[in-house]
C-alpha cells in the first residue's frame, strides 16, 4: 500500500505527470491525491481512468501519503515540502528550492540513484531541465572516459517556463501569422504590441521568430541563474566538486524540449567511435548521429519521448580529448516529470 501525491498536479509539469502515469503498464500506488492551489480545487482530473478531484494544498492532505511529488514554484515548495516530510511522506521536489542544500540528494536516477536513500530531511530534489536534459549521457561518458570539463550552449523551449510560457508563444505566433515581420528592428513587437502582448511576458523579449539569450533571473558578472544551475547542479550530480562547466542559455521559439550544443572535454582518450558505443548502450538515450543519411536529434522528433537523443558526436578539431555533441530532451519528460517520477519509483522499490 503506496500513497502517493502529486502537489501542483495542474500545471505543465504536473499534467505531464499524469501522462507518465497513464502510460505506465503497472504502477506501485495504491492511492493518487492531486494537489494544487485553491485556484484549481474541485477541479475533476482522469488517471488511469479513474476521476479524481484536485484538492487544495493543507497539512493534512499529507496524512498517510508515502511520497509527495511537488512540481510547483521554488517558495511553496520552499514552504511544503518540510510540512509533507515532518507528516511522514518523503518529498521528491521539482523545483529549485532544495536542489543545491547539502542535506537533500539531487538525483538521475542512470547516475546516481543510490543517493535517494541518504536524505536526512526527508527531501530528495530533481534537477533542473536543462542540466537534466545531459546527465543521462555525460554521466555514461564520466563512467567511461572521466570527464573534466563541459562548454554548454542551450536551446531552450518555451515550455522550461511553464504553461504560461507554452501561452505566450502561440499567442506571439498567432499576433504574428502571415504578417511580414522580422525583417526590420522592432516591427515584431510593434506587431505584438498592437495584438495586447506588448507587456507581461514571461521572457524578456519577443520569443516567436527570435532567439534570446537569457533564461532565469540576473546573477554576478553577467550570469543568468540557469547558466550557474547548469554548473553548480552538473557537479552535485555526477559527484565531480571541481568540473570546469561554463554554459550560456538560449531561448527558442520551440514548445518543447530542450537542445544542448555540448563540448565535453575527459582525461582518457576518447574517440567518437568510442562514444557513441558507451551511449549506444544505455537503455535512455537513442543515438542518433548519421550526417550524411540526414540523421541527427531535433526537438520536433524527440517531443513527447522518455530517452535523451544524442548525435552530431565528433572529435574537437583543436581540443584534444574533447567531443562535440547534441542532445535534445523533452523538457517536461526527462527534464521534469519522468525524472521525478523514476525516482519516486526508485523510493518505491525500498
Ligand atoms: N517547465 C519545465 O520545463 C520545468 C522543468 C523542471 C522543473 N520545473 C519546475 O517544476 C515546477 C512546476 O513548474 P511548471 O512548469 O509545471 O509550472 P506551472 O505550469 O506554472 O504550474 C504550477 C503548478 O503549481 C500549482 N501552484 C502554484 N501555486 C500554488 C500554491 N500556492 N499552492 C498549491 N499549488 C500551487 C499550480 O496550481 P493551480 O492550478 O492551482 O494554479 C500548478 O498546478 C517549478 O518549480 C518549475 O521550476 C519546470
Amino acid at each position: 500500500m503506496t500513497v502517493l501525491a502529486i502537489v501542483g498536479a495542474t500545471g505543465a509539469v504536473g499534467s505531464t505527470m499524469i501522462d507518465i502515469i497513464d502510460s505506465r503498464e503497472t504502477v506501485p500506488w495504491s492511492e493518487i491525491r492531486l494537489v494544487a492551489s485553491a485556484r484549481s480545487a474541485g477541479k475533476k482530473l482522469t488517471v488511469r481512468g479513474e476521476e479524481l478531484t484536485v484538492i487544495e494544498l493543507a497539512p493534512e492532505v499529507f496524512d498517510g501519503v508515502d511520497i509527495a511529488l511537488f512540481d510547483v514554484p521554488d517558495e511553496v515548495s520552499a514552504e511544503w515540502a518540510p510540512i509533507a516530510a515532518s507528516r511522514g511522506a518523503v518529498a521528491v521536489d521539482n523545483s529549485g528550492a532544495f536542489r543545491m542544500d547539502p542535506d537533500v540528494p539531487l538525483v538521475v536516477p542512470e547516475v546516481n540513484a543510490a543517493e535517494a536513500a541518504n536524505r536526512p530531511k526527508g527531501i530528495i530534489a530533481n534537477p533542473n531541465c536543462t542540466t537534466l536534459s545531459m546527465m543521462a549521457a555525460m554521466g555514461a561518458l564520466h563512467r567511461a572516459f572521466e570527464l573534466q570539463a563541459l562548454v554548454v550552449a542551450s536551446y531552450q523551449a518555451a515550455s522550461g517556463a511553464g504553461q504560461v510560457g507554452i501561452d505566450r508563444l502561440y499567442a506571439e505566433q498567432a499576433a504574428l501569422a502571415g504578417k511580414e515581420v522580422g525583417v526590420r528592428a522592432g516591427d515584431v513587437a510593434e506587431v505584438l504590441e498592437a495584438a495586447g502582448l506588448g507587456g507581461d511576458s514571461p521572457f524578456p523579449a519577443p520569443l516567436a521568430m527570435n532567439v534570446v539569450p537569457w533564461a532565469g533571473s540576473v546573477k554576478d558578472d553577467g550570469w543568468s541563474s540557469e547558466e550557474l544551475k547548469v554548473r553548480n547542479e552538473s557537479r552535485k550530480i555526477l559527484g565531480i566538486p571541481d568540473l570546469k562547466v561554463s554554459a550560456t542559455c538560449v531561448r527558442v521559439p520551440v514548445v518543447t524540449t530542450h537542445a544542448l550544443a555540448v563540448h565535453a572535454t575527459f582525461a582518457s582518450e576518447v574517440s567518437p567511435d568510442k562514444a557513441r558505443a558507451v551511449l549506444a548502450s544505455q537503455p535512455t538515450i537513442v543515438l542518433r548521429d548519421d550526417p550524411a543519411a540526414g540523421q541527427w536529434p531535433t526537438p520536433l522528433e524527440t517531443v513527447g519521448g522518455d530517452p535523451t537523443w544524442v548525435g552530431r558526436v565528433r572529435q574537437a578539431l583543436d581540443f584534444p580529448n574533447t567531443l562535440e555533441l547534441f542532445l535534445c530532451g523533452d523538457n517536461l519528460r526527462k527534464g521534469a516529470a519522468l525524472n521525478t517520477y523514476e525516482i519516486a519509483e526508485t523510493v518505491a522499490a525500498g
